[in-house]
């Protein structure tokens, strides 16, 4: 099998094309890990030049479908049941005081992974009885890893210390070969393909009274995570609630939106 080095001035090119494409900012220090996808990738489709599939992908990818594939193969989609558990708690709380007051709420789970985060969001919302009365909408740039969060079959990694007994039992299925979510949490959920830079996509999916946007913007730019920001900021409703992860702040790329703390976790609102 030939083998593929990606130089510096490559890589410079290479990564370039995929934060347009993604968002997703590479930085010296992923090159190893960046390069090795890659090469490995271009040689599964028989290229022997790592420029010659920079033309393709340059000029000769008018649809997409091939940088689509690329960014599949570089994507980390680390996430588990039960992750970062207190915003959630608090949204919950938020959709069910809606549901009361007018009958129904919509959030949206936006890098959803492998759907253990929307998933998390149903049981509790489940447990508090308006499970039915909220739409969850639960995208990911990854098609492939949408597939998987639909089928509601996870890998034993995905359930781990510290998450409550009494909840899992009673929506997840956990055995050494992996995690089974019960059919009603699964069938509470509809997940699709979107890439969060994507602003006419991110429209057409309408208006939300929370958001919820974890541990995807560290990979952005703060340029990019401010345009991005901005846009989810559209799809909220006037009193909607944007949740990012515990470790990412907007303040720091100077959003515009204003900073609320609920029960010890921090969420953006549209200022009024
Ligand atoms: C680390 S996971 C976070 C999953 C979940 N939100 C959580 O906090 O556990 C990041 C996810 O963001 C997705 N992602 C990266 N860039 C994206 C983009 N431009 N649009 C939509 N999703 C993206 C990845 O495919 C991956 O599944």
């Amino acid at each position: 099998m030939p083998h593929l080095v990606m130089s510096p001035q490559l890589y410079v090119l290479f990564s370039t094309l995929v934060e347009e494409a993604s968002g997703i900012l590479y930085g010296p220090q992923d090159q190893q890990v960046f390069a090795s996808k890659l090469t490995d990738h271009v040689l599964d489709l028989g290229y022997s030049s790592l420029l010659d599939y920079y033309y393709r992908l340059r000029y000769d990818d008018p649809d997409g479908n091939e940088m689509r594939r690329l960014v599949e193969t570089l994507v980390v989609h680390e996430t588990y049941f039960f992750r970062e558990l207190p915003p959630l708690i608090e949204i919950a709380d938020h959709l069910t005081a809606l549901v009361k007051q007018r009958g129904h709420a919509r959030v949206w789970s936006a890098a959803c992974a492998s759907g253990e985060e929307p998933y998390t969001l149903a049981m509790l919302l489940d447990e508090r009885g308006v499970l039915d009365q909220v739409e969850i909408v639960a995208t990911d740039i990854s098609a492939a890893v949408i597939a998987r969060a639909a089928a509601g079959r996870h890998s034993p990694r995905s359930l781990r210390d510290g998450h409550p007994p009494a909840i899992a039992a009673r929506y997840l299925e956990a055995s050494p070969q992996g995690v089974i979510v019960s059919p009603r949490i699964r069938g509470a959920v509809t997940f699709s393909r979107l890439n969060l830079i994507d602003a006419d996509g991110v429209q057409r999916l309408g208006l939300f009274d929370a958001i919820l946007c974890r541990n995807v913007l560290i990979y952005f730019r703060d340029d990019r995570v401010l345009s991005v920001v901005e846009h989810l900021a559209k799809m909220l409703r006037p009193d909607g609630l944007l949740a990012v992860g515990v470790s990412e702040s907007l303040l720091r790329a100077g959003t515009s939106l204003v900073c609320e703390e609920r029960g010890g976790s921090f969420f953006y609102k549209r200022a009024s």
